[in-house]
């Protein structure tokens, strides 16, 4: 499903200067439901299906093995109950049900009524579901991801937990495919550590929030211990990065943000920024 509304700032290309529209499909109360949505630009159709809209057809998006891993079927599936409802009390060795991080990510993100929110890599949904619960039927909040395999379980949670308006397009956040300044506020759990070119996606993301808006990031930092470094090791030859304090910063800095002081609990950190 996706809301009609968010149409305009879509951009297939980032040389388009108009949104898309929908040539053919089912609508109801505001949703697209499935159909087919047009570039008038580029004169591309994009599909509406399995609960999403896919921006990129029959690209993967992937750049790594790790990305790869998610588009297995089933990853979507097992990913919340198996790892993300103890994976941040594993990882910060203090007990951190996901009502506590997603309290820490909405008061970074500052998530307020009538707000535009973007979840970058959003998986089964965490984020996505909870800033539209937050928001009600008063704002608007849009999970991107570029497995169809974890959108697909997102879709399934949404519809379950009747979160208020969110939606989902199969997007790559190193390419954002939105119109300068449409959203008020970004949020980011455990993908920072994924993506082929973090710093890429930050400035990416700067570029989509209106000025003053907030960036609110959980991942995971450079191991300091002899063991962590070595399990560390092993994981970057998949593709996951790990960063140092200082590079968190700097990339925020560089990405045209002003950090706020980084929020540390064992091996996680929690990054909030505002948008220069
Ligand atoms: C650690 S998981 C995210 C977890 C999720 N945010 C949560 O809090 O439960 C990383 C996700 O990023 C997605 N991803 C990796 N590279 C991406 C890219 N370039 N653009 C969009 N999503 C990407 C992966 O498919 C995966 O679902």
């Amino acid at each position: 499903m996706f809301r009609k509304d968010l149409l305009s700032i879509v951009r297939a290309s980032p040389s388009d200067d108009e949104g898309l529209s929908l040539i053919e499909g089912t609508e109801e109360d505001g949703w697209i439901l499935h159909g087919a949505l047009h570039s008038p630009e580029s004169g591309e159709t994009f599909p509406v299906r399995n609960g999403y809209l896919d921006l990129l057809r029959r690209r993967t998006g992937a750049d790594n093995i790790a990305n790869l891993t998610n588009f297995l079927p089933g990853a979507g599936r097992g990913y919340e109950p198996l790892w993300r409802v103890r994976s941040l009390t594993l990882l910060t060795g203090e007990s951190f049900p996901n009502e506590r991080e997603l309290g820490i990510i909405s008061d970074l993100a500052r998530v307020e009524r009538g707000g535009r929110y973007l979840d970058l890599g959003c998986s089964a949904g965490l984020y996505t579901r909870s800033i539209a619960t937050d928001l009600g039927d008063g704002g608007e909040v849009l999970g991107i991801d570029i497995s169809p395999s974890m959108l697909g379980e997102a879709a399934r949670r949404i519809r379950k937990s009747r979160a208020g308006r969110a939606s989902l397009a199969r997007a790559d956040a190193e390419d954002l495919p939105f119109a300068d300044e449409s959203f008020s506020g970004a949020v980011c759990g455990g993908s920072l550590n994924e993506f082929g070119d973090a710093s890429r996606v930050l400035r990416e993301t700067r570029r989509v929030l209106e000025p003053g808006g907030r960036l609110a990031i959980m991942g995971i930092l450079r191991a300091t211990t002899p063991n962590g470094r070595r399990l560390q090791r092993f994981l970057s030859t998949g593709g996951i990065k790990f960063f140092d304090p200082d590079e968190i910063r700097s990339m925020l800095t560089h990405a045209g943000f002003d950090p706020d002081p980084l929020q540390v609990h064992g091996a996680v950190f929690f990054a909030g920024a505002t948008r220069r």
